[in-house]
């Protein structure tokens, strides 16, 4: 049996750290006295379907602020089958198609799914959603670099992309991922509303979206909300209210020193808990001396032997 991986490519997604990352986890995840994992800056997943496929968790809570996201992983949960016999369509549509056309019928997808978003009742499953997870996954592997981009009014604006072969039907992947969600929430969420969530007995990985490095790379396009240093530091204060509860927190982020070592943000604001520098590949930087590999925080409320 394959390895689940995330179904998406996502802005900030963890897949390349999961290696560093593992390391960090609790002793008491490695040991099976943890049993449930939460996950309240969800994105793809790549956290989750590493922990869920490595430990005995039982249950897992997965939520994020955006909702096509959270609807996209609930028609997995609840209705694969019907999903990929979507997908299969287009996947025959598209690939018959020369590139001009492809673009075509990228666009007009692409309208649809914008229009549509009206039509939509986000709060109440129904056959309806099947085809706009369809529709997400379809864009996301063919947009401009496989991100799911949005503009202030709520519309998804990715370009189209180039690809010769891609992976619009992934059938395994997907219903593997379909049998790891059974066994978790899906809701689309705040972060701030998730406090009476946790347990002591739960582990909870926070991703949220970086803080920006320099002004020009500030991005705040997963969704129509801001994410500032208002919304890090009510973060935090939520990472102390659930320290308190004696849940195990991991939180990682970017590193406000990579480019003015005399910022000290996150190191003020988690100074009572542990924080690891851990590099990582990521362009930073328009100008290519500038790029290479830059350092990610960890924040975590326990001790770890390796790190
Ligand atoms: C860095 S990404 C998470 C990436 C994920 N860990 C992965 O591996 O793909 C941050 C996520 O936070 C979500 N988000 C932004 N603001 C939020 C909020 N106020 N509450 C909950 N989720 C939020 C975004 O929609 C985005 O999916």
């Amino acid at each position: 049996m394959i390895q689940a991986q995330p179904f998406l490519k996502w802005a900030g997604g963890k897949t390349q750290h999961i290696k560093k990352f593992q390391k960090f986890y609790p002793a008491e995840l490695k040991n099976g006295k943890i049993k449930r994992y939460f996950e309240p800056f969800l994105g793809s997943g790549a956290v989750f379907f590493d922990v869920a496929q490595k430990y005995k968790i039982d249950s897992a809570l997965l939520c994020d602020i955006n909702e096509e996201l959270i609807l996209t992983y609930l028609v997995i949960q609840r209705d694969v089958d019907k999903l990929l016999e979507y997908l299969l369509r287009y996947k025959k549509s598209y690939l018959k198609l020369d590139t001009e056309k492809q673009k075509e019928f990228y666009y007009e997808l692409r309208t649809n799914y914008n229009l549509q978003r009206f039509n939509i009742d986000y709060k109440k499953y129904s056959e309806n959603w099947i085809p706009r997870a369809a529709q997400l996954i379809f864009m996301n592997k063919t947009c401009y670099n496989g991100l799911f981009r949005m503009n202030s009014k709520g519309e998804f604006n990715s370009p189209v992309g180039r690809y010769k072969n891609p992976k619009i039907f992934d059938e395994e992947n997907l219903q593997k991922i379909s049998e790891l969600l059974q066994m978790a929430e899906v809701c689309k969420l705040h972060f701030a509303d998730i406090k009476s969530k946790a347990r002591k007995s739960s582990f909870v990985y926070f991703d949220p979206p970086y803080r920006p490095l320099n002004r020009t790379a500030s991005f705040t396009s997963y969704s129509t909300f801001q994410f500032n240093d208002p919304q890090q530091i009510e973060l935090a204060n939520l990472f102390k209210a659930l320290d308190k509860k004696q849940a195990k927190l991991m939180l990682s982020n970017s590193d406000p020193k990579n480019e003015d070592p005399s910022d000290n943000f996150f190191d003020e604001l988690y100074e009572d808990y542990h924080l690891y520098r851990i590099k990582a590949n990521r362009m930073i930087n328009s100008k290519k001396d500038k790029r290479g590999k830059i350092n990610e925080i960890l924040v975590l409320n326990y001790d770890v032997e390796a790190a």
